[in-house]
């Protein structure tokens, strides 16, 4: 019956040979719609599907043996122009993103102390309060005083050295040729958003590659919300690819504990507001390329 998927019959008055294409079929075992399901009729070959516009008309009729006639049109399965091999749609300029588990022996252990470290600084880095106070409202963060963690905690080295081989594949997957000098981390700091607390829209600039690890991720922590890099030059553009993850302005990434997000520091992202209960606990770093 899968023969039937392509084919709308539609009863018509007497009409001896509507084919103009097609092939005989000799028996009615060999009649697509089925033995007994009508008199011998004409068949378009897949050939014919290909000719388009010809094929989508073609109209097959039967023999008035049983004293009904009806005819049978084919309708080919829906080829888009840009499929034709003759037709070279490329992707230049692509956005990656990369995302993966921290992994490794001991990563849950790991996490726990940068918790338990991350709040600590809070407490510890009056510097660091007053800074947030007025750059990130209502949340924490160690980007203006304590943004060198990874040489200040022999946990935050850990994680250092535990992000070099993340850090490698994406430079990979990028295709960076760096020349023989290895991207370095410059920056490590810490972020703690509490309820409500929004980390508005900025790149991170004279940086390669930038990115985050999870720390605390509680259930209603937002993702991270990486913008098209196209955005501020598109000029009368429609809404783009109902569906096609990555079609539209923005996609945010969710964000889950354990687990880290790398984007080249040129690609503009923010952080919507936290709207669990307790703080979504962060450590953003940078590499630079030297
Ligand atoms: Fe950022």
């Amino acid at each position: 019956m899968r023969a039937l998927q392509n084919v709308r019959l539609s009863h018509a008055g007497a009409a001896p040979n509507l084919c103009r294409t097609g092939r005989a079929l000799r028996s009615a075992r060999q009649n697509p719609l089925g033995a007994g399901f009508g008199p011998p009729i004409f068949l378009a070959g897949r050939g014919d599907e290909r000719r388009g516009e010809a094929a989508r008309s073609t109209r097959f009729a039967g023999s008035a043996a049983t004293g009904r006639s009806w005819r049978a049109t084919v309708k080919p399965r829906r080829r888009r122009l840009c499929d034709n091999p003759s037709v070279n749609v490329r992707e230049l300029f692509p956005t990656q993103v990369y995302a993966a588990s921290l992994g490794g022996r001991g990563a849950q252990r790991l996490n726990a102390r940068l918790l338990q470290e991350a709040r600590q600084l809070e407490l510890d880095d009056e510097a660091g309060r007053r800074w947030s106070a007025s750059n990130y409202p209502g949340g924490y963060t160690s980007y203006g005083s304590a943004s060198r963690m990874h040489r200040a905690s022999p946990t935050f080295a850990e994680l250092e050295r535990r992000l070099k081989r993340h850090v490698r594949a994406f430079a990979s997957a990028l295709g960076l040729d760096l020349a023989g000098r290895p991207l370095a981390m410059t920056d490590c700091w810490v972020n703690l958003m509490r309820r409500g607390v929004v980390h508005g829209l900025h790149l991170h600039p004279m940086s390669t590659i930038s990115g985050t690890y999870y720390v605390a991720t509680p259930a209603g922590a937002p993702g991270i919300k990486l913008e098209d890099p196209r955005l501020d030059r598109m000029m009368a553009a429609p809404p783009r690819g109902r569906g096609r993850r990555g079609a539209g302005p923005w996609v945010v990434l969710p964000a889950r504990a354990g687990h880290l997000v790398l984007f080249e520091s040129w690609l503009r992202h923010e952080v919507p507001a936290n709207a669990a209960r307790s703080p979504r606990v962060s450590v953003s770093f940078n590499y630079s390329w030297f």
